[in-house]
């Protein structure tokens, strides 16, 4: 079967499921766990890892029939199955002059996304995708069938804001509130490997000003090292939700983002007015390759820790890229920076908050990810070891810097990091507290296969 990431789509599990009703899922569960199985559950299938969502050691449930769209009467809010990918959302929804709080890339699956949080265009004013979830329809271990809002089941409700499916139940459908949105700006600048210090200070400016001024921008930076050329380069991909047009309605460069027009040595540099679909569509990443991630936050305020992180990144990736190409294999790695603004953090208080355990004075953070996509097993150790390394050096860094933040983003977690003891001790006791509640005999936890654990 197809997943995103090599890693998964090698796995084989002993047989594969495709409920398509809530009884269905009902049977499923309820059998497996009498015949005391493993298994895991597919929406989208871009895990980076194995176990993520296809096993090899058990039984892979893929939930693509819950693939049903409904907006309500009054258009405030839409019934999504949890099968969908966003592009099916957006291409839905964009003709109705409406979107969702949601992914990013059309390919990616609708539940996994917003059961660990959801980083989307429309963050800085609406929170993470999973703060706009109205309700929850979930079959749980017991084979029950309930529907978790705010205002039944709302432990459970807010549980699922962020604390991952695996140890809760299998959701078949989300309401999700809907906002008024029409074409979106969107622009990417890719300037060379040297432009990191000026990069770095427009984006921090940008993190701790800006986007306090302007809630409809978005964006992320990406430290690129191309195995064609072996240079380095760094990518802004600049989002903006209210594109203002000029005189013969060519877009203005919103003025949150004009100090990046200003940084020298620019390799590439593209603007688009349009619609979700066309702008998720346009930074989708290709599947097939092996894949892993990783990630750290720290508050964002200084340069120079952005660019004592670069430094130590480029140090490693140099290393495994050599090693890569004395074998003559593919390696393409990418240090990510997101950013999670003081708007996105406030917006996300306003509609109840989450489970991922961020104060408003925490922000505003980066949040960092490590990616890498290579194309032979025989790299996998190596990779993997560095990545893990990579992490740890980095964490040592901003803890040393004093701008450490404990949080680790589920969505972009590595197999091994420990996501939910992160969130924090009063979101780690209500997550457990619920488990316990909903998976009293922690079957969920014992056979659902490779994600984040309470025990
Ligand atoms: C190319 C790409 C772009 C991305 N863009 C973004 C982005 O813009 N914003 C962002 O925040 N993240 C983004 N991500 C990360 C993404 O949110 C996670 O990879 C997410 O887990 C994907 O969801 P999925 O349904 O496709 O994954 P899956 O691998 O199908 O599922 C992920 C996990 O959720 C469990 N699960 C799946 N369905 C259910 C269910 N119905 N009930 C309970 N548990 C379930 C699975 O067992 C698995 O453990 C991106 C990832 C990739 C690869
Ligand atoms: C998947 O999980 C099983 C059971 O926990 C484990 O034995 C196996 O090694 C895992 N596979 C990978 C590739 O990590
Ligand atoms: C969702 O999108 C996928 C991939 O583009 C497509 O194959 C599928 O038919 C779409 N499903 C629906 C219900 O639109
Ligand atoms: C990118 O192109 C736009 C015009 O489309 C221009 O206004 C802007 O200054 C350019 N930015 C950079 C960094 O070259």
């Amino acid at each position: 079967m197809i997943y995103w990431s090599a890693r998964q789509s090698e796995q084989r599990p002993y047989c594969l499921i495709t409920p398509a009703t809530n009884e269905e899922v009902s049977l499923v569960l309820t059998t497996l766990i009498r015949a005391d199985a493993p298994f895991t559950f597919r929406s989208g299938g871009h895990t980076a890892f194995a176990n993520g969502s296809n096993t090899d050691s058990g039984i892979t449930v893929d939930l693509k029939y819950f693939d049903t769209i409904q907006l309500s009467d009054d258009r405030k809010s839409a019934s999504i199955g949890a099968g969908l990918r966003w592009g099916n959302i957006s291409e839905a929804l964009d003709p109705q002059g409406l979107a969702v709080i949601g992914g990013r890339d059309v390919n990616v699956g609708v539940a996994g996304l917003l059961l660990g949080g959801g980083f989307s265009f429309f963050s800085g004013r609406h929170g993470w995708a999973c703060d706009n979830v109205l309700g929850f329809e979930l079959v749980l271990a017991s084979g029950e069938i309930i529907y978790a809002s705010a205002d039944q089941h709302v432990e459970l409700f807010m549980a699922l804001r962020g604390g991952g499916g695996s140890s809760f139940g299998v959701v078949t459908r989300f309401v999700l509130a809907t906002i008024e949105q029409s074409d979106l700006w969107a622009r990417s600048i890719i300037y060379a490997g040297e432009t990191t210090e000026a990069l770095a200070t427009a984006a921090t400016m940008l993190i701790t000003q800006g986007m306090d001024d302007d809630p409809d921008a978005h964006a992320y930076f990406v430290r690129q090292h191309k195995p064609e050329s072996g240079d380095f380069a760094n990518l802004a991909g600049l989002f903006h939700a209210r594109p203002v047009l000029g005189n013969g309605s060519t877009p203005v460069t919103p003025q949150v983002f004009k100090s990046f027009d200003a940084i020298p040595c620019v390799l590439y540099n593209s603007t688009t007015v349009a619609d979700l679909t066309t702008v998720s569509r346009s930074i989708s990443i290709p599947y097939g390759q092996r894949q892993t991630w990783s990630n750290h936050a720290f508050a964002a305020g200084s340069v120079s820790i952005l660019v004592e992180l670069h430094a130590l990144w480029d140090d490693a990736v140099l290393k495994i890229a050599l090693e890569a190409k004395r074998l003559g294999f593919r390696y393409a790695p990418l240090a990510v920076y997101q950013t999670i603004s003081r708007g996105q953090l406030r917006a996300s208080q306003l509609r109840g908050g989450n489970m991922m355990g961020l104060r408003l004075d925490d922000g505003p953070m980066f949040l960092m990810h490590f990616f890498a996509s290579w194309d032979n097993d025989a790299l996998d150790e190596m990779i993997l070891q560095a990545n893990q390394a990579l992490v740890q050096a980095a964490e040592a860094i901003t803890r040393r810097r004093g701008a450490h933040r404990d949080f680790v983003y589920m969505n972009y977690a590595g197999e091994w990091q420990d996501v939910l003891q992160r969130y924090g001790p009063a979101s780690f006791s209500h997550l457990l507290q619920t488990a316990l509640r909903y998976d009293p005999h922690g079957d969920l936890q014992r056979l659902w296969r490779g994600y984040f654990k309470l025990y």
